[in-house]
């Protein structure tokens, strides 16, 4: 069968700051989401990374699809409506216009969504980043499709060795979606040249070349770009296929073990390594580090199995110390030069107005 999964999540208030959802707020959205997807979803799953709460859907209704993206919205809604009678930090932090049109992307919220024939047996992972921005995925997926010193698979499987093809967007161009193809091996260097600027050029999706079949499919919302100033990070939510014609979930995951600086931290205005931590993760050091967390799942006929947390391993804990070095590292020189982002990032915050009122007090010398 033809099945389509669906994750939508915001931030839509938090405990102690920009740290955690409330078991309250949780517990509104999951009772929302079971009741007013009743006759929309086949499964659902609830779960939260840093301070923001993802709703993973399954259904046969395909990708955009209104009512799902409004039954999110609206459970985003009555998500907020706990945190407000909580008293949570930033209620209703990510929904950023005031009524529903249609589909939720542009509205704040983070999409990311794929519809497929249903393998027999069907795995893939969810993967949820708080505290950075949707390129935080271009190096982690780059190496995991691209590069065989990451993906054995790429040597040893005659499915992979066809390659993959990367669609990448230009984040930056809002007027319309302004995307380009480009195929594995034969372009890596192009495909390199764009994802080096995370900020930019975000891999949306990947596709097989030998199947054709869609690989993964990554939120590429900026949130600035909507809202016209900081509103918190846009903290992105990708969904990526394994084993088969695509890499194994392993190979997928190998990556994230070089820990690369990404935007965010602290008001999301800096530069951190991106930690692999167990599911539910919260934020501590400097609003950070920037956390990525993943849950495996089956997928057969629409149901899902219970999530693997493919980061709750000891092997992640060796990991996780090293790139706390790396976090320390980056911190100890302060707002100095590449521990903060460049101006062009952070014109959506207050620093335009310091800048502007001190460059009149600039004076040139005789
Ligand atoms: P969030 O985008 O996760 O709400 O974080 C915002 C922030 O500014 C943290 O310092
Ligand atoms: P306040 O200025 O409300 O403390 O918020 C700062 C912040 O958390 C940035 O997202
Ligand atoms: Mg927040
Ligand atoms: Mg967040």
């Amino acid at each position: 069968m033809k099945v389509t999964l669906s994750v939508l999540k915001a931030d839509v208030g938090s405990i102690g700051g920009h740290i955690k959802p409330s078991r309250a707020l949780l517990d509104e959205v999951k009772r929302f989401v079971k009741e007013a997807g009743k006759n929309l979803l086949i499964d659902f799953y609830i779960g939260s990374t840093g301070d923001d709460v993802a709703i993973l859907a399954t259904h046969e209704r395909g990708v955009n699809d209104e009512k799902v993206h409004k039954m999110a919205w609206d459970a985003f809604l009555a998500g907020t409506a706990v945190a407000k009678k909580q008293g949570l930090y930033g209620a209703g932090q990510d929904l950023l216009k005031d009524s529903f049109s249609g589909n939720i992307k542009g509205m704040g919220p983070a999409v990311a969504e794929m519809e497929f024939e249903e393998r027999p047996n069907e795995p893939f992972v969810f993967f949820a980043a708080d505290k950075t921005d949707p390129g935080a995925y271009n190096l982690p997926f780059y190496l995991a499709f691209a590069d065989a010193m990451f993906c054995s698979g790429l040597i040893l499987s005659p499915k992979m060795g066809k390659g993959f093809t990367f669609r990448i967007i230009d984040v930056a161009h809002t007027e319309k979606d302004r995307i380009i193809d480009l195929n594995t091996p034969e372009e890596i260097y192009d495909i390199a040249t764009l994802l080096r600027d995370n900020e930019r050029y975000v891999i949306e999706s990947i596709f097989s070349r030998s199947t054709g079949g869609q690989a993964a499919s990554v939120s590429t919302t900026r949130l600035h770009n909507i809202a016209g100033k900081y509103t918190g990070k846009d903290d992105p939510v990708a969904l990526v296929r394994v084993q088969g014609e695509f890499p194994a979930t392993g190979e997928v995951l190998a990556p994230f073990e070089v820990g690369p600086y990404v935007a965010g931290f602290m008001r999301g205005s800096h530069n951190g390594p991106l930690m692999p931590c167990p599911l539910n993760a919260t934020i501590s050091y400097f609003d950070g580090p920037p956390v990525v967390t993943g849950a495996a799942f089956c997928v057969h006929e629409g149901k899902l199995t219970e999530p693997a947390d493919v980061f709750d391993h000891p092997f992640w804990e060796y990991v996780r110390a090293k790139i706390s070095e790396k976090a320390a590292a980056i911190r100890r020189q302060g707002f100095s030069g590449p521990a903060m982002l460049p101006y062009s990032e952070l014109e959506y915050g207050g620093v335009v107005e310091k800048l502007a009122a001190l460059d009149k007090k600039f004076k040139l010398r005789d």
